[in-house]
């Protein structure tokens, strides 16, 4: 963990083949400054975050800070850059000061090459956060998956991409169902993470009287009791839980995200099967946490805003693409940098319709602007529901509004399985 201090995080991050333990076996992973996940990056609203990344890899690659709210332009959060192997580049991202406390992650963003990196290691968590953390600082759990054949990380058929890969190894902080000992009764906070290229978790939280505290990079006004959080690829929960008296396990349900039903992925479904996430053991000589009060910036409820603009983006599968595969498009168009699908005006707030016309769940995600679900796939959402990537079941449609407040500049939306972004459903915006 790297705190930032007087206001700046400056870090290098170098990426690069690294060797590392899970389940007692070496594997060749590819890492940010040597480990899996790479360090997690503490910082405040209003501070700048100056990363000198060492690209190491023997491929492009670059960096995207998924959650921060922040401009997507010149050496801040820009997905378009291309960092050619070998090279450095000196990003430097300014956190506004009225960004919210929130959970955020970073990773790779260079599109054809995204799910290969992200799967391979490449990700860690970004927290913003202004409470003290002199104490106890708060769990962070970061989920991925990968699949090991002979200490490499597996390579995926056309089949699985377009499924979206799953892996066969579910890693919490880059092991394999670690434990949390805390003191029985005792409060944890957990700052959960879905790192996983496709693998939606539906995360099991009966018997630890769980509140959820925040979604995504955004705090709930009030942290609510829950029983169960269902996390797809790049979601992330604030979630405090009680130690129970005796061992238990916190899992992830099976969770069926439809079926690639034509041609020749015919029938298959695509399931992220239940996995075991940590096991939270009662110990009373570890240390107490302290779960501090949730200070909360309230958010202006979007439901009641003046809506300057609606549009509906309609995302499909089908057809044969140039390989032979099934084509990932939004409008009928696969991804073009060099095309600009959306364009909004700085200052104006937009109701956007997310229609999924496939047979497969596509959790859609838009940089650096939270959007605010307002109406599910058969009702209208009853709270202030803020998210950055929100899922839109098989055949099904959700919308949300976002208030494009500020940031002029070009940036992306795509689908969150990485493999499908990978694929083309992917597109870009411009804000002027
Ligand atoms: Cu985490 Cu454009 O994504
Ligand atoms: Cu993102
Ligand atoms: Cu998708």
């Amino acid at each position: 963990m790297l705190s930032s201090e007087n206001g700046v995080l400056e870090l290098d991050l170098r990426l690069g083949a690294t060797d590392v333990t899970i389940d007692g076996t070496t594997v060749r992973m590819l890492s940010y400054n040597g480990s899996v996940p790479g360090p997690t990056l503490h910082v405040r609203p209003g501070d700048s975050l100056r990363i000198h990344l060492h690209n190491g890899l023997d491929e492009p690659t670059n960096l995207h800070t998924h959650g921060l709210v922040v401009s997507a332009v010149g050496n801040s959060d820009n997905p378009f850059l291309r960092i050619a192997p070998g090279e450095t580049f000196d990003y430097e991202i300014d956190l506004p000061d009225d960004h919210p406390a929130g959970v955020c992650w970073y990773h790779p963003h260079h599109h054809g090459m995204v799910a290969d990196q992200l799967f391979a290691g490449l990700y860690g968590a970004i927290i913003v956060d202004e409470d003290d953390w002199a104490t106890v600082p708060p769990r962070v759990v970061v989920v991925s998956d990968v699949t090991v054949v002979d200490g490499q990380v597996a390579g995926v058929s056309g089949v699985e991409r377009m499924l979206g890969r799953t892996g066969q190894t579910l890693l919490t902080n880059g092991q394999v169902t670690p434990a949390l000992r805390a003191p029985a009764g005792g409060r944890e906070r957990l700052l959960v993470v879905n790192a996983c290229s496709s693998r939606y978790l539906d995360l099991e939280l009966a018997g630890l009287d769980a509140q959820l505290r925040g979604r995504d990079s955004v705090r709930l006004a009030q942290p609510r009791s829950t029983q169960r959080v269902v996390l797809t690829p790049g979601n992330r929960a604030d979630l405090v839980i009680t130690v129970p008296s005796s061992p238990v396990e916190l899992t992830a349900a099976a969770y069926d995200r439809g079926q690639a039903g034509m041609g020749m992925m015919g029938g298959q479904s695509a399931v992220s099967p239940e996995a075991t996430v940590l096991s939270i053991v009662p110990d009373a000589e570890a240390p107490a946490s302290v779960v501090a009060d949730a200070s909360t910036t309230p958010r202006p409820d979007l439901r009641v805003a003046a809506v300057d603009a609606t549009r509906t983006l309609t995302m499909t599968m089908g057809g044969m693409g140039g390989g032979g595969g099934m084509r990932f498009l939004i409008d009928g168009r696969a991804f073009d940098p060099n095309r600009v699908d959306q364009t909004v005006r700085v200052g104006t707030v937009e109701e956007w319709t997310i229609v999924n016309q496939s047979p497969m769940n596509h959790p859609f995600h838009l940089h650096i602007w939270p959007m605010q679900v307002v109406r599910g796939a058969d009702s209208e959402v009853q709270t202030v529901d803020v998210r950055d990537v929100v899922d839109v079941p098989a055949r099904q449609s959700v919308t949300v509004r976002i208030s494009f407040d500020r940031f002029p500049g070009n940036t992306l939306y795509h689908c969150h399985i990485l493999d499908h972004e990978d694929l083309g459903m992917m597109g870009v915006i411009q804000a002027r």
